[in-house]
């Protein structure tokens, strides 16, 4: 469904030109969720703006269901990305639009005909239980309802892709097992090829079929969340090791700052 292949993005920056993606591969089946995991600056976000050519990669190919989309013309790429809904990672909503009406202008730009508009913006806010919300203002919903508008606004062009940039990330616990429940649920009734980013292994865990582990702009570790509940996932780096561990651990006993560390003492990681 998706593949990328050997996708490379180079920034120029002041201080010279800078490899936020480097000789990226990956094959997402279709109607599969996709997790991406890695540290902050890791190159998440780029490579899955790589996806919907938001952010053009410098070299290598991205197909989308049988289409390489970096041999698009302009009006091409601008039909293929209604098949590709994405939810950012700060909701992106206009707010002075009401819910309702950020959903539909996502269908507007769709070319959706004005009277269908409001039908199907109402459909896809009852599709994240939102329906009682659609006339409030960003203003007046929650972190999460408006992640959840965010989500709506992403499907209701009924896309066959969704890309998430950290859905999770400013709603707390609860609402992010809410939502992740919703990305899980519309990946099983719409069978949409969902591709999420994130830095927390729980929510791999709770969601992914795949994981893909990056840093520094590489893809450094592969696996299918089977292996890892079978145990029989090892991984080869130490950055997949500590994701994997998933743990916090902290030194209570810490030497207070400024003090001398005591040999054997040191705090001890991962
Ligand atoms: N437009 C840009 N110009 C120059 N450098 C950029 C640009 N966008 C991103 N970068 C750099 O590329 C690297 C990867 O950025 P990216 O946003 O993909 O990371 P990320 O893994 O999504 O991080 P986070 O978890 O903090 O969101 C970072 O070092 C960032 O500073
Ligand atoms: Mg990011």
């Amino acid at each position: 469904m998706i593949t990328l292949r050997d996708v490379t993005t180079v920034f120029s920056t002041p201080t010279g030109p800078y490899t936020a993606v480097d000789g990226a591969h990956l094959e997402i089946p279709a109607g599969s969720i996709q997790g991406i995991i890695g540290f902050s600056g890791a190159g998440k976000s780029t490579l899955l703006r790589n996806i919907n050519l938001l952010e053009r990669p410098t070299s290598g190919q991205v197909v989308v269901g049988g289409t390489d989309l970096t041999e698009l013309s302009v009006e091409e790429l601008r039909r293929a990305r209604h098949g590709i809904g994405m939810v950012f990672q700060n909701f992106n909503l206009v707010n002075n639009l009401t819910a309702a009406k950020n959903v539909e202008l996502s269908l507007k730009f769709a070319g959706v005909a004005g009277t269908e508009r409001r039908r199907r913006a109402l459909e896809a806010l009852a599709i994240v239980d939102l329906a009682d919300k659609a006339d409030s203002y960003p203003a007046a919903l929650s972190g999460g309802q408006k992640q959840r508008v965010a989500i709506a606004r992403a499907l209701a062009t009924e896309p066959a892709v969704l890309l998430c940039d950290e859905p999770t990330s400013a709603v707390d616990p609860r609402t992010t097992t809410s939502v992740l429940q919703y990305l899980a649920d519309i990946n099983r009734d719409l069978g949409i090829t969902t591709v999420i980013v994130t830095h927390e292994m729980n929510v791999v865990r709770a969601l992914a079929d795949h994981v893909a582990v990056m840093e520094a702009g590489r893809i450094v570790e592969r696996f299918a969340l089977a292996e890892l509940e079978a145990g029989t996932f090892t991984p080869a780096t130490a950055i997949g090791a500590h994701l994997v561990a998933d743990e916090i651990v902290l030194d209570r006993r810490r030497t207070p700052v400024g003090a001398g560390v005591t040999p054997g003492e040191e705090a001890h990681h991962g």
